[in-house]
């Protein structure tokens, strides 16, 4: 076809003009390997760009749902961001009007996704999204496409590259929590309010949408089960170095035989394990398939260009005409996967405790633990900092064999209550590989 594809991009910001200037750039590679040249026909932002921009040439609208409903284009390109607002209501339009649809958003895909998928399949316009889950990794169609042979067992993964760095500082600088984290800031790489990356939100949806493409479950986010790093203490990642592992802020989801476990927590990883030796701002995905075996993928989470990367992949695709289902089968074959409370989840554990220094007080917690059948791997006395010493107090680390969360919480539950440990213990799930 002789016709350049007509792209309306609403946002030009880190993504949406990182984007523009990898086509500008690749403008004649890329037409050879998509079958056909593009151009930015039209554009959405709060502001008009100048006429110094690259974008001088193209129409521009303030509202992206107006462009999505009426401009001259071939695909709407949706880079604003928000579950809902002009995101959402821009991508409904391009869909109700049978434009194919590509987007970075995991928010919204987090909230909407089948009900998107649904609109896309009525409409017979292609959604693609390869860039909303790590950045420049391309995992969604590694999941939807290169793996369709495999019964897919496990995701897991590394999905949030401002989690990943602050773990990474304070373990290779033995630097505390709030330092790194200021440090996030300063270098761009934490928002001013970080609480959706560092308290695990970011990470679950983009592990819901991971979900849905391994198991061929309808997309639910508020099955994830969240936790956040921002308990995690240097006597953690200390523990964790001398017993062989590393803390990762790790979305996991699992088929188990109580249905499709989704999980985001900090998790001791082994040192061997792929996933362990990612570090910094690095994403990085493992997938279990039953004919594949393991299979990581490592690379940007973030960042324009590398972002940009994946979205220009899902625009070859749309210019050569392929039309995958937006999670790999018809919506209408998506199952409604069976919660599973976090309380029945099994593995082992990581537990650091404040254990009063007083005869007894080990054997009373051992007890406790016996009492559900938790048998312990490894138990390690710490040194005692001046503060817990003076309040009476050793800490003390605890590893033990596979369990159930709603055993292992419970011996710790009475434990406190018996007036042996004090302060909350600090309880990491430990990941397979590691047993
Ligand atoms: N940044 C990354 O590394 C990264 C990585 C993966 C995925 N993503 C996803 O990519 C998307 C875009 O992120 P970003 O970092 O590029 O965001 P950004 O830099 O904040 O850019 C947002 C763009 O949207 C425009 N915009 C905001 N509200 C609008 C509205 N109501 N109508 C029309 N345009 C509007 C802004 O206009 P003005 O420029 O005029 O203000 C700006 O151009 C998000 O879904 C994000 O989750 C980002």
């Amino acid at each position: 076809m002789d016709e350049p594809l007509r792209l309306g991009i609403a946002g030009v910001g880190v993504v949406g003009g990182s984007l523009v200037e990898l086509l500008r750039r690749q403008r004649a590679e890329f037409a050879t390997r998509a079958g056909r040249a593009c151009a930015v026909a039209a554009y959405s932002a709060r502001k008009r760009r100048g006429p110094a921009s690259s974008l001088a040439e193209a129409g521009f609208f303030e509202n992206a749902a107006e462009m999505a409903a009426t401009a001259d284009i071939d695909v709407f390109v949706e880079l604003i961001g928000g579950a809902e607002g002009a995101a959402f209501e821009s991508v409904k339009a391009a869909l109700a009007r049978s434009l194919p649809v590509v987007t970075a958003n995991k928010a919204m895909l987090a909230a909407h996704g089948l009900k998107l998928a649904a609109l896309s399949e009525s409409h017979q316009a292609p959604l693609y999204y390869e860039a909303s889950v790590g950045g420049g990794i391309p995992v969604i169609k590694t999941l939807r496409e290169s793996l369709a042979g495999n019964a897919i067992e496990r995701v897991s993964g590394i999905l949030n590259g401002t989690c990943n760095y602050i773990l990474t500082r304070m373990e290779t600088e033995r630097m505390p929590f709030e330092a790194c984290l200021i440090e996030a800031q300063r270098l761009g790489y934490a928002e001013a309010d970080p609480t959706f990356d560092i308290g695990g939100f970011d990470t679950a949806h983009k592990l819901a949408i991971l979900a849905s493409l391994a198991f061929g479950s309808k997309i639910d986010a508020a099955a994830v089960s969240v936790e956040g790093i921002e308990t995690i203490t240097l006597a953690d990642l200390d523990a964790a170095d001398e017993l062989g592992f590393r803390i990762k802020l790790l979305g996991v989801a699992e088929r188990t035989p109580h249905g499709i476990e989704q999980r985001v927590h900090p998790t001791m990883v082994s040192k061997s394990a792929p996933l362990a030796q990612t570090m910094g701002v690095l994403n990085a995905v493992s997938i279990d398939g039953d004919a594949i075996g393991e299979l990581t993928l490592v690379g940007p989470g973030a960042g324009g260009a590398a972002t940009a990367s994946a979205v220009a992949s899902d625009i070859a695709d749309i210019a050569r005409g392929t039309r995958p289902p937006t999670f790999g089968r018809p919506a209408a074959a998506l199952v409604e996967a069976d919660r599973v409370p976090m309380q029945r989840h099994e593995g082992g554990y990581y537990v650091r405790l404040a254990v009063v220094d007083r005869p007894g007080a080990m054997g009373a917690i051992a007890l406790r633990m016996g009492e559900r059948m938790i048998s312990l791997e490894a138990i390690m006395q710490k040194r005692a900092s001046k503060e817990a010493a003076a309040a009476g107090v050793v800490p003390v680390v605890l590893m033990t064999h596979g369990t159930t969360e709603a055993s292992i919480r419970d011996a710790l539950e009475h434990a406190v209550r018996d007036g042996v440990v004090r302060e909350k213990p600090q309880l990491i799930r430990i990941e397979r590989e590691a047993f």
